[in-house]
């Protein structure tokens, strides 16, 4: 993984971007230009892994490019299954900062990717300015934990 650097001129492009994006969009532009100086962008390669299941949670992300896999493992001999594929201003990482709890799957790059990055405060910071976003982000976890913790033991 690479971090990239968001210098001033990629700020307003940025900004752009994430108007695009449905988490970001009812920020105003004031509320905008307080999360977009904490905002990094890291670089993946194909193959890559970005965390997996088990570990701490610390960040939220939304892939800016690319694509990546969402693979979950129900217990100590069951064989990994792909819960989900995510593509550009999918959001994923989210249950952890939520919950609190180890992250529920792991997350893997199909293809070169780059991802934003907030980190948890920051990510704690953008839902308080948004309780709209935040009850959406709650109803969007607990239907991501109901379909993985469903799914069949093998
Ligand atoms: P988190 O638990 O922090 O880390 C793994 C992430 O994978 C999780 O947050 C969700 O963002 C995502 N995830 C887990 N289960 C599913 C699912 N069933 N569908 C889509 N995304 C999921």
């Amino acid at each position: 993984m690479r971090k990239l650097k968001v210098g001033d001129a990629e700020i307003g492009i940025l900004a752009h971007m994430l108007h695009k994006v449905d988490f970001f969009s009812p920020l105003t532009v004031g509320q905008m230009e307080q999360v977009l100086p904490y905002i990094l962008v890291e670089a993946f390669d194909a193959g890559e892994t970005v965390f997996k299941q088990g570990a701490p949670g610390d960040a939220f992300y939304i892939i800016y490019t690319g694509q990546v896999e969402v693979w979950f493992k129900k217990g100590f001999f069951s064989l990994s299954k792909i819960v989900a594929t995510m593509n550009p201003g999918d959001f994923f990482g989210e249950m952890a900062l939520i919950s609190r709890d180890p992250r529920s799957a792991t997350v893997a790059c199909v293809e070169a990717t780059q991802l934003f990055v907030l980190v948890a405060a920051d990510f704690q910071f953008v839902l308080k300015q948004n309780p709209q976003a935040a009850a959406e982000m709650d109803r969007i976890a607990a239907r991501r934990k109901f379909n993985t913790s469903h799914l069949p033991e093998s």
